[in-house]
């Protein structure tokens, strides 16, 4: 019996036990995902004792993510890029530890929208926070030559933008209505759209018509922004995608089969979050 888990807290919320467990039957393993709730302070610990657990590896969620990246012996770019880390397992003795949502946000455009990056020279980022700074790696791994992040608060845009001046711009919220028309991707990264938080306001007229639009919001699953850019008839990859994408690396270490992303799974999850 393989075992691995999901580290948080509070953790009753988490979405993955629903994804692993989904494939762990598809494919017929005898495994468990389990939530195991881990105070803040303690991830550290249970990390170093995962082995000793009986677990071959995890996903970590909020509030442990940086310590996770900090307790690990090594680390992906995209986690060095993060600053955080979201799947762990041990190898002869070390942990090691990436940050899937980054790989998760690219595969996810890669099967919604297939050949984006090739027709992606310019990208305007909503939000500036830690989902921000992978996406906006992620993006310069596809080889994306410019990124404008805008957010509300500027100076955090500044401070990413401020890694590589050459490839990625900051700029202002009030900038928007500007920016759209030179955008060939606009992402949401930020929180807004999400139930229970204020809406994302923003006008798409300015987009060019063959602009692809993402978002990383999945509670509702079409959020306003998505609704609107499907309206208007550009091409979308939707937040549920990514989520469902960022499992596959870890399911892969921890159970040995690179699973599948499929309509099945991806409508057990959408029965889950419209049922909440
Ligand atoms: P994460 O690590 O998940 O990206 P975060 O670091 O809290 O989360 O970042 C949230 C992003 O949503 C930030 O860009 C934040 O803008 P600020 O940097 O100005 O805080 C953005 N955000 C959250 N609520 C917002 C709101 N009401 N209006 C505009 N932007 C908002």
């Amino acid at each position: 019996m393989i075992r691995a888990c999901c580290i948080g807290w509070p953790i009753h919320h988490v979405r993955s036990p629903l994804i692993h467990g989904f494939w762990l039957a598809a494919y017929g393993i005898e495994g468990a995902y389990t939530r195991e709730p881990v105070e803040p302070g303690e991830a550290a610990a249970f990390l170093r004792s995962l082995a000793d657990r009986g677990f071959a590896g995890c996903n970590v969620t909020i509030p442990h993510k940086e310590a996770a990246f900090a307790a690990m012996d090594e680390v992906d770019p995209g986690a060095v890029a993060v600053g955080a880390v979201n799947t762990v397992w041990h190898e002869g003795g070390r942990l090691i530890g990436m940050n899937s949502d980054v790989t998760g946000f690219l595969l996810n455009l890669d099967d919604q929208v297939p050949g984006w990056d090739r027709e992606t020279g310019h990208a305007v980022v909503l939000g500036a926070g830690g989902a921000a700074r992978g996406i906006v790696h992620g993006l310069k791994s596809r080889g994306v030559e410019t990124i404008t992040l805008a957010n509300r608060s500027f100076s955090k845009a500044e401070a990413i933008a401020a890694g590589d001046p050459r490839r990625i711009r900051p700029a202002a919220w009030s900038a928007l209505p500007a920016l759209l028309p030179h955008a060939d991707l606009l992402v949401n990264t930020t929180s807004l759209g999400m139930s229970g938080q204020p809406p994302l306001d923003l006008s798409l007229d300015g987009l060019k018509g063959d602009a692809i639009v993402s978002d990383i919001v999945y509670v509702p699953l079409v959020t306003s922004l998505l609704d609107d850019a499907r309206q208007r008839g550009h091409r979308t990859a939707e937040g549920l995608g990514m989520l469902l994408h960022q499992a596959v690396p870890g399911f892969r270490k921890w159970f040995g089969v690179t699973p599948e992303v499929t309509p099945e799974l991806h409508a057990h999850l959408a029965a889950d979050i419209q049922g909440h």
